[in-house]
């Protein structure tokens, strides 16, 4: 009796093998939300397509220019109609030039580019302030119909207060305008005035005994329960 090769289970396998190989290829070179987010691709004359050019080795995806580790360098979600960035946006932290232009955008973007310590180049709305005001850029532009925030200043550089970081921590920028104050090692807590490694025996040693004085509790009362009865 010959048997159907594409029939038998064993020559399943090597199928399944293969189909779960395309399935972690295809999750692994899923784009990232961001650069879906608004219709269409990146524009060929538009700055980020410029920069993706440029630079060797950069592709443009949807509205994203990526390197071969499918991080994302560039990011065009401009004419998109966008009130505000969305929750998908620090997927662009590593973004060394954004365009926002020609968007309805609303409130502070302050907070928007908390991490994006690698933007160099941001287009913006002309009605939009450069996140962080004009002092955390090197040059601030104004166009007809938009605006550039060019070069972003290492605030802890630049702020007159040498002491802006508690004694044992140093700073560190964050972001356009941001910055972070870091504990040195072996200090943690406020002002990093504690020292030693952050004391975890402690708390689980009071959690314990919480857990430990319910029970007994708990005990106690089922067991006056199962008297009553
Ligand atoms: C944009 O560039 C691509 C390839 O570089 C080309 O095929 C396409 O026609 C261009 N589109 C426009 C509108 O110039
Ligand atoms: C913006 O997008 C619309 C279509 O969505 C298009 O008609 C319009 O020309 C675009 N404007 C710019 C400045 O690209
Ligand atoms: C900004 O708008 C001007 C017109 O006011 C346009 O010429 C220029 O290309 C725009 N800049 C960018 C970066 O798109
Ligand atoms: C800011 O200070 C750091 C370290 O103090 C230095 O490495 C960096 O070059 C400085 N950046 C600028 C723009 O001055
Ligand atoms: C900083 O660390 C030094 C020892 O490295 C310590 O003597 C000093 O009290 C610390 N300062 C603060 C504010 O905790």
């Amino acid at each position: 009796m010959v048997l159907c090769g594409l029939g038998s289970p064993l020559s399943l396998v090597p199928w399944a093998a293969a189909l779960l190989f395309v399935l972690s290829v295809a999750r692994a070179l899923a784009l990232p939300e961001i650069c879906t987010q608004c219709p269409g691709r990146v524009q060929n004359l538009s700055e980020v397509a410029l920069y993706c050019k440029r630079t060797p080795e950069l592709t443009l995806q949807a509205r994203c220019c990526l390197n071969g580790e499918g991080t994302i360098l560039g990011l065009d979600l401009q004419n998109c109609s966008l009130k505000d960035p969305g929750p998908n946006f620090p997927q662009a932290h590593t973004a060394t030039i954004i365009d926002l232009q020609a968007n309805p955008l609303q409130g502070d973007l302050v907070n928007t580019f908390h991490g994006f310590t690698q933007l160099q180049t941001l287009i913006l709305p002309q009605d939009v302030n450069c996140p962080g005001g004009i002092n955390a850029w090197d040059t601030v532009t104004f166009y007809v119909n938009n605006q550039s925030c060019e070069g972003q200043r290492n605030i802890c550089n630049s702020t007159e207060d040498p002491e802006i970081c508690p004694e044992n921590g140093s700073c560190v920028p964050d972001g356009p305008g941001l910055l972070q104050c870091v504990c040195a090692d072996g200090f943690h807590g406020y002002k990093c005035m504690r020292q030693g490694s952050f004391p975890l025996f402690m708390f689980f040693g009071i959690l314990g005994s919480t857990t430990l004085s319910i029970s007994i509790l708990l005990w106690g009362t089922q067991r006056r329960k199962a008297k009553a009865s």
